[in-house]
């Protein structure tokens, strides 16, 4: 599998831009976000395994797909994450849900995890991992490599915008992790945010600025 999918459908372009518009209200950010995690959502699940099962329609017995395997784990980077659940929990209703919290620590700079909750099982299931913003990637990569330490093996990563810099860093931390982006941005900032990007994703997304 490719290591970058930009998911450049015309819908999907059409509503990024709205959502990079700085006069766009919270409540239509978020909506916005939740229709693109859907679209998202539907281009990451595209090799997710099926099997036959037999069913009986109304005329006739028959046999039909059905999703093999089991269920897709759905884990977000708190919190910004969070904004991405809603949308592709509307595609995929039985997905599990994880949640990783992460701190910067001000001695050695490295990404800490202080919340971390997933399935048990992780280790079986397909996961996504999200965050609207692939900016540095630190968190991503050590959100990853946490899930990794778990057994998870079938990891993707999922954003909403993504900066060159964030992607070679996956890259080199985790070939293995294919990235779905809306968009490759141009590059960071001196405060590491996504030009030209849409701001704190967080802060848009909760109205907390
Ligand atoms: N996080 C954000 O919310 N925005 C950026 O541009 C980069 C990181």
């Amino acid at each position: 599998m490719r290591h970058l999918t930009v998911v450049d459908h015309p819908l999907v372009q059409h509503k990024l831009t709205l959502l990079r518009m700085k006069q766009t209200p919270t409540a239509e950010f978020r909506r916005l976000v939740n229709e693109i995690a859907l679209l998202l959502a539907y281009e990451i699940t595209r090799d997710l395994p099926l099997e036959e099962v037999p069913i009986e329609t109304p005329l006739m017995p028959a046999r039909s797909k059905v999703l093999a395997g089991k269920k897709v784990c759905i884990v977000s980077i708190l919190r910004a994450g969070d904004g991405l659940l809603e949308g592709m929990l509307d595609l995929i209703p039985s997905a599990r849900v994880g949640h990783i919290g992460l701190y910067r620590d001000p001695v050695t700079l490295q990404p800490v995890d202080y919340y971390y909750k997933v399935p048990q099982d992780i280790a079986e299931r397909p996961v996504i991992v999200v965050d609207p913003m692939l900016a540095t990637a630190n968190s991503a990569a050590r959100a990853i490599a946490r899930l990794k330490e778990s057994g998870a093996r079938d990891i993707k990563f999922a954003c909403l915008l993504a900066a060159p810099e964030g992607l070679a860093r996956m890259k080199e931390a985790h070939p293995d992790v294919p990235v779905f982006t809306a968009s490759l941005d141009d590059g960071l900032d001196d405060h590491g945010y996504i030009l030209p990007g849409l701001g704190d994703a967080g802060d848009r997304l909760f109205g907390t600025k």
